[in-house]
């Protein structure tokens, strides 16, 4: 059984045309670093506040450990919170905040001493006991917001955009030591985010989400390597797509396949299908190519894979670790009336061919197994 879950669970704000959380189907397991991922507005943190039961669903269940939780206040959900803004009581020392969640539950004293030193032993923040949050740095304030969070032993850990106001550095930083708490502490994390490198760096399994729904849930070498639509595609990991149309009609598949489409300009591609439902010959579908996947040259004959784009490069940026091509492709890809699709590709520096010019006319290859059409 699942530790938590969301049975077609709904919420509409009042005044709002639209679910915020529309016909919510989750599983999370006990032990699981799961992270929901999407952009703004899609519904990650109203269904953050649903389980934390400061927002209550519309329609549907929450279940914990197979009971429903529709009755039961936040405080006794036994579940820790952090939020983006670290909100800290300002005039509480380190200790203070992190000792009030177990004050608040009438925990003795000299317990609670011991439990909040452990508290900031794991997040190592032994030796600020006495300082206010307004005398520690940005990524101090989030570990001390993270130890209040664990010092009463939740079985569940919720985290809002933690580490969103952190520089860059600093957040990579604080990845690192939730992945190293999650691995020493065992306890179930929600993270949101709508940073998929984030969300790749820290979960077993990653929630897309988009409008209110779930696009796609699956551990992150999943989402990168098979995404199961165009939207799952571009939100996680660079994409190049291609409006294209189906050469010869497909029954419903169970699992991608490998087949042949065409472009507008009538050059036949190969690629691998999903099909989730039965298509006709000519049906528009959309190819995607990751840019790490493409090929370059000023010779079409240099390269050895089936299919071949020709463009224009627009660009080429080095990237320190890559070059970063830009390229326009040409008429045989795209239809008249299109607006000319530009496509990246990223190249080792050791791949890029000699003399290659922006303006130049190049070649963009891809191998069938590497290219995805919806
Ligand atoms: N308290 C609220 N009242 C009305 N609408 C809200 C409220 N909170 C969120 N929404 C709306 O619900 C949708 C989902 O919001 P939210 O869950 O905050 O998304 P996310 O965390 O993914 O950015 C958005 O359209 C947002 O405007
Ligand atoms: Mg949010």
């Amino acid at each position: 059984m699942a530790l938590i879950e969301f049975e077609h669970v709904f919420k509409h704000y009042p005044g709002s045309p639209t679910a915020a959380v529309d016909d919510l189907n989750l599983h999370i397991e006990a032990g699981e670093f799961l992270t929901l991922l999407g952009p703004s507005g899609s519904g990650k943190t109203t269904t953050l506040m649903l389980l934390a039961g400061f927002e209550a669903p519309s329609a549907g269940t929450i279940r914990l450990d197979g009971a429903s939780i529709e009755s039961l206040p936040p405080h006794q959900r036994n579940m820790g919170v952090v939020f983006q803004s670290y909100s800290l009581f300002p005039h509480m020392t380190v200790a203070q905040n992190v000792a009030f969640p177990l004050s608040v539950r009438k925990v003795p004293p000299t317990t609670i001493a011991e439990k909040v030193t452990a508290a900031l032993a794991k997040v190592h923040l032994e030796n600020f006991t006495h300082r206010k949050p307004n005398q520690l740095s940005g990524g101090q304030q989030q570990r001390v917001a993270l130890a209040r969070a664990l010092v009463f032993e939740p079985r569940l850990v919720l985290m809002d955009e933690p580490l969103s106001a952190l520089d860059k550095k600093l957040r990579e930083e604080m990845q690192l030591e939730i992945r190293r708490l999650h691995r020493e502490l065992g306890v179930t994390m929600v993270f949101v985010t709508h940073d998929q490198s984030e969300a790749m760096t820290l979960s077993d399994r990653v929630a897309v989400f988009n409008q209110g729904r779930i696009e796609q849930l699956a551990s992150p070498q999943q989402l990168y390597n098979a995404p199961a639509n165009p939207f799952v595609a571009n939100f996680l990991g660079d994409n190049n797509m291609l409006q294209c149309t189906l050469e010869g009609a497909l029954p419903a598949l169970q699992s991608a396949a490998a087949g042949a489409i065409r472009t507008s300009g009538g050059q036949t591609l190969q690629a691998r299908i999903c099909a989730t439902k039965a298509l006709a010959e000519n049906a528009p579908v959309k190819l995607c190519v990751r840019p790490e996947f493409l090929q370059v040259a000023t010779d079409a004959a240099a390269l050895a894979t089936p299919n071949r784009l020709h463009g224009t490069l627009l660009d080429l940026i080095h990237q320190g670790d890559h070059w970063r091509l830009v390229a326009r492709l040409d008429a045989q890809a795209r239809a008249a009336t299109d607006e000319a699709p530009q496509w990246f590709a990223k190249i080792g520096p050791g791949a890029l061919p000699a003399g290659l010019v922006v303006g130049q006319n190049v070649c963009l290859g891809f191998r069938p197994e590497d290219a995805w059409v919806f």
